[in-house]
């Protein structure tokens, strides 16, 4: 049996804080330690020149991300670690993947969407300062995670349709040119928890309300004591409940811990003190790892040797994947056309003779219902279904359509659902 594949990317485009270490760093590494499972971790640097046009600050968070997952405990013997921008395969699929991506499906990608919408409520032209970087960013992301056939893809609730999308263009490709990629799953921990930042609000670099991960201890305490927190007086009884405070202690602290302050809260500790002992907590996990890390980035060759060496890993399976696709698309030598095991015996035959079919996508969306969507073999789209309550309504209502037992209204998608019948026939 073959061991699940795990690959999440990082954007290299700020410095971590203690919301990415909780809900991040620390979940990913300690995954990493389990058996039966080939984890691949990479520095998404080609995706931060979408958002970051300063150089230096591309340069200076590659490094800051890889001392910072290496502090944490991340071990390069037992995972794959490596850079986007070291592997040219990665550029290469997404042009493959490019030609078999409707467009329409980026039309609908949610963070395109929004920018459209932040310009019309601004009053500006639909497409103001929107790059093609930005449009593609699903099709990049995907050639990052069909590269390695990854099963499994830990990302956060605003990537989820990325990882769908992803879905998609293996979808498309696999019909046209063989099954040659694996379908990726998003996994979301729920049991992680969101860090609420200085002010209440999510931890985030677009609040402007972080807390650098390895700050240095007298930084670190500065901004705890700047946590928001309400006007209660010392000895006045304080409420756990949305005290952001209460929620950072308890990300780092055991339950033992967290039930002792909970007592503190509720005789009154005053503020100052509950944000001593926050600072105290935190200090405790991070001291040793910030030792680690500012020893890393004393020493940035050693962190690029690192990366290096992972790159190289990464590419052992990159390359030869990457030539097999070459193959199957059609780039190939021009004696090797009809030879079979002419890339060494590694080409499966295409399946290029075969007329490529619509297919049904199932899926959730956020709204917790059950869709449907009938999809011709490029991934554009033919027919939307409504939301049902549960998967098996959905795959009945699909089971009518296949059948010809219900009508779609749409010619085109008729004609593609008489297509799939013809082909189950033969
Ligand atoms: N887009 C992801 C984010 O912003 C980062 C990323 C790039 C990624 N490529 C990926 C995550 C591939 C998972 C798999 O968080």
């Amino acid at each position: 049996m073959g061991s699940t594949r795990v690959l999440t990317g990082i954007t290299t485009s700020g410095t971590p804080h203690l919301g990415n270490y909780v809900g991040a760093i620390r979940p990913s590494v300690r995954a990493s330690l389990v058996a039966h499972q080939e984890a691949f971790y990479f520095l998404a640097d080609y995706h931060a020149l979408i958002k970051v046009d300063d150089p230096a600050r591309i340069q200076r968070s590659t490094l800051e991300i890889a001392a910072t997952w290496m502090a944490c405990g991340l071990d390069p013997a037992r995972v794959t670690f490596y850079r986007q921008s070291d592997i040219p395969e990665i550029p290469e699929l997404t042009w493959l993947l490019t030609c078999v991506c409707g467009k329409g499906l980026l039309n609908r990608a949610h963070a395109y969407k929004a920018a459209l919408d932040k310009n019309a409520a601004a009053g500006n032209e639909p497409e103001d300062g929107v790059t093609a970087g930005l449009f593609m960013y699903p099709v990049l992301m995907a050639a990052d995670i069909l590269m390695f056939n990854a099963h499994r893809v830990p990302v956060g609730r605003d990537q989820v349709q990325h990882i769908e999308m992803a879905r998609d263009m293996a979808n498309s490709f696999n019909h046209l040119y063989g099954e040659h990629f694996t379908l990726p799953e998003a996994v979301i921990d729920d049991n992680v928890a969101t860090l609420p930042g200085l002010d209440g609000r999510k931890m985030s670099k677009s609040y402007d309300n972080t807390i650098p991960l390895f700050a240095p201890p007298e930084q670190l305490k500065k901004l705890i004591m700047g946590i928001v927190t309400d006007s209660r007086a010392p000895g006045e009884p304080k409420s756990t409940e949305g005290s952001a405070l209460f929620q950072i202690y308890q990300a780092f602290a055991t339950p033992e811990e967290t039930a002792a302050l909970a007592d503190a809260y509720a005789r009154g500790i005053a503020w100052g003190e509950a944000k001593e002992l926050l600072f105290e907590r935190i200090d405790r996990e991070i001291a040793p790892m910030r030792e680690s890390y500012n020893a890393l980035m004393a020493n940035p060759a050693q962190v690029e040797a690192l990366l290096l060496q992972g790159a190289a890993k990464a590419r052992a399976m990159a390359t030869p994947f990457a030539a097999k696709l070459r193959h199957a698309v059609g780039l190939r030598a021009l004696g090797a056309a009809d030879t079979k095991g002419a890339m060494g015996g590694t080409a499966k035959p295409g399946k290029a003779d075969k007329p490529a079919l619509p297919s049904f996508k199932q899926y959730r969306e956020a709204d917790g219902k059950f869709y449907f969507k009938l999809v011709d073999a490029k991934g554009s789209l033919l027919l939307q279904g409504p939301g049902f309550d549960s998967p098996k309504d959905c795959a009945a209502a699909i089971a009518a359509l296949r059948q010809g037992s219900a009508g779609t209204g749409s010619p085109q998608a008729d004609a593609a659902l008489q297509a799939l019948r013809e082909a189950e026939e033969n």
